[in-house]
């Protein structure tokens, strides 16, 4: 005989409908109760009530997996967990930052479309947005602007540290790892209950990370480090730091100027990406932000996140030639090549709508300076990937680093350099969701589980002959 119990919580089974609100109502962090779900366990005959919870309006419907634990068979068992290998159906957290809509290809940060963002906004504002939910007054942006501006210098010992990197070392781990150094230069950051030690870390990471990553070019290209320039904008001052040389000012060209403004709004958050679960999960340790925003730079650095746009350019140098991307994709079908580099996407399954402001970005830039050599390339990949039933039927379409390499190899950016400044950019969206993970009381240290899949108990009996083997220099000796 079935019986019913009631799961923590108390689900009572009554629904209650979402109730449409105003797009322009502030936001609740709480989760509405939207329906219920019975689950019956065969093993017992047990029926269990779970919530239907929703996030907002648009927020996906979910149950809580914690009311899957009281799930058991006997009494001294542990409960049902779920298994998600890679999170592909799992919501870590609650969010109000991003908001993305993958089958109809809609991002949102807080609410405002990223196509208006990008044409309308400047980077810094989109970073106090991110941060605080809604746009700066004037008075709240100049002030902004201004904490940053003013700290954008690095300890003069971080160039030391900087010089003992080999000539050829990769700009990501010079940047990841002078990015955790910076944790050693603010002890006090480790304060993270501290409102105003969190705001000074955040100023100071959006501040100086652009002026690592500058110092991380200067020293691959065995050039003098350039110091910031306080009377500049956050990008300008990037490519002075970047770029500058004997001149007294530097005037970048303002259609850079205007790109990396766009890229950088382009790639500032992307919600529960695999680089903002790091610095969520590193920062729920409670650990200084500087260690996990560094943290972020590592995730950030694989070629399946961040450094796919490095990638997209390697692979299109490979090609070589448009005549040869048909074969290039038949490798890529066969499993006999790589990936597409820059296709497809965890969420976005009709499209990216950051692909589509990248590519219309790129034919500005391209008409002004001249069209990328490789562009043809790119199109004739992107026209054969979209017509072909491989890519179709799995839903691949051109993610944001499809183009982005092209402009910023257009702009002299070594292809190594591609992710820097997908970080530089992403620092913003990983303090915001930092932030939002330490003010959030659900929230505790990320520990998943797992499935015990080895062996059983068994007993221990040494395989070895000799407990202290020879030394190294005694097998040379032999
Ligand atoms: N080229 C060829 N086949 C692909 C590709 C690709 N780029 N992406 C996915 N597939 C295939 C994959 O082999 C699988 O096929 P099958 O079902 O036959 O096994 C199917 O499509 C589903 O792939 P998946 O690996 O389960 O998809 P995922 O959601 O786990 O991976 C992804 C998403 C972005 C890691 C993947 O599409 C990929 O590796 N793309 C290339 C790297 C890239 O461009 N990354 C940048 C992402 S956007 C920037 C960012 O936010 O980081």
């Amino acid at each position: 005989m079935s019986k019913t119990k009631t799961a923590p919580g108390g689900a009572s089974g009554a629904s209650t409908s979402a109730k449409s609100a105003a797009p322009s109502a502030a936001p609740s962090a709480d989760l509405k109760e939207v329906g219920s779900l019975e689950a019956k366990d065969s093993r017992t005959g047990t029926t269990y009530p779970m919530k239907i919870v929703q996030g907002g309006v648009e927020g996906d419907t979910v149950v809580r997996a914690m009311d899957l634990r009281q799930i058991k068979a006997s009494a001294g068992e542990f409960g049902l967990m779920t298994y998600d290998p890679a999170f592909m159906n799992t919501a870590s957290c609650k969010s109000a930052i991003t908001f993305i809509d993958g089958d109809k290809g809609i991002l949102r940060y807080r609410g405002y479309p990223i196509e208006q963002l990008a044409e309308r906004a400047t980077f810094l504002e989109v970073a106090w947005l991110l941060r605080n939910g809604e746009l700066p007054t004037q008075q709240e942006y100049n002030q902004w602007v201004n904490e940053i501006t003013f700290h954008t210098y690095v300890h003069e010992n971080i160039k030391s540290f900087l010089q003992g990197f080999r000539y050829d070392a990769h700009p990501m781990s010079m940047l990841c790892s002078t990015v955790a150094a910076l944790s050693s230069f603010y002890p006090e950051a480790k304060n993270i209950q501290d409102p105003g030690q969190r705001h000074i870390s955040i100023i100071r990471l959006l501040a100086k990370v652009p002026t690592l990553a500058a110092f991380c070019y200067r020293h691959i290209k065995g050039l003098p480090f350039i110091y910031p320039d306080n009377d500049l904008s956050y990008v300008e001052n990037f490519l002075s730091m970047i770029a500058r040389m004997s001149e007294p000012k530097y005037e970048a060209n303002p259609v850079f100027v205007k790109a990396l403004e766009v890229l950088f709004i382009l790639h500032a958050d992307h919600e529960q990406n695999c680089s903002t679960s790091a610095v969520r999960a590193v920062g729920s340790s409670q650990v200084d932000p500087f260690s996990a925003i560094a943290a972020g730079v590592a995730a950030l650095y694989g070629p399946l996140h961040g450094g796919a746009n490095e990638q997209v350019l390697r692979m299109i140098n490979e090609i070589g030639h448009p005549k040869n991307v048909p074969g290039f994709i038949d490798d890529v079908k066969s499993g006999k090549g790589h990936r597409l580099m820059g296709f497809g996407h965890r969420v976005y399954k009709s499209y990216d709508p950051r692909a589509k402001i990248v590519k219309r970005l790129a034919d500005e830039v391209f008409a002004q300076i001249g069209m990328d050599k490789d562009l043809e390339i790119a199109l004739e990949l992107e026209r054969i990937a979209l017509s072909d039933d491989y890519f179709v039927s799995r839903k691949l379409y051109p993610n944001v680093d499809f183009y982005t390499g092209l402009i910023y190899r257009s702009m002299a950016f070594p292809t190594d350099f591609f992710t820097v400044l997908f970080a530089v950019a992403r620092t913003a969206g990983w303090l915001a969701q930092w932030e939002e993970m330490l003010n959030d009381k659900e929230q505790k240290i990320a520990r998943p589980r797992q499935i015990y899949v080895g062996y059983g108990e068994r007993p221990y009996r040494s395989t070895l002959t000799e407990r202290f083997p020879a030394t190294s220099k005694d097998v040379l000796r032999k």
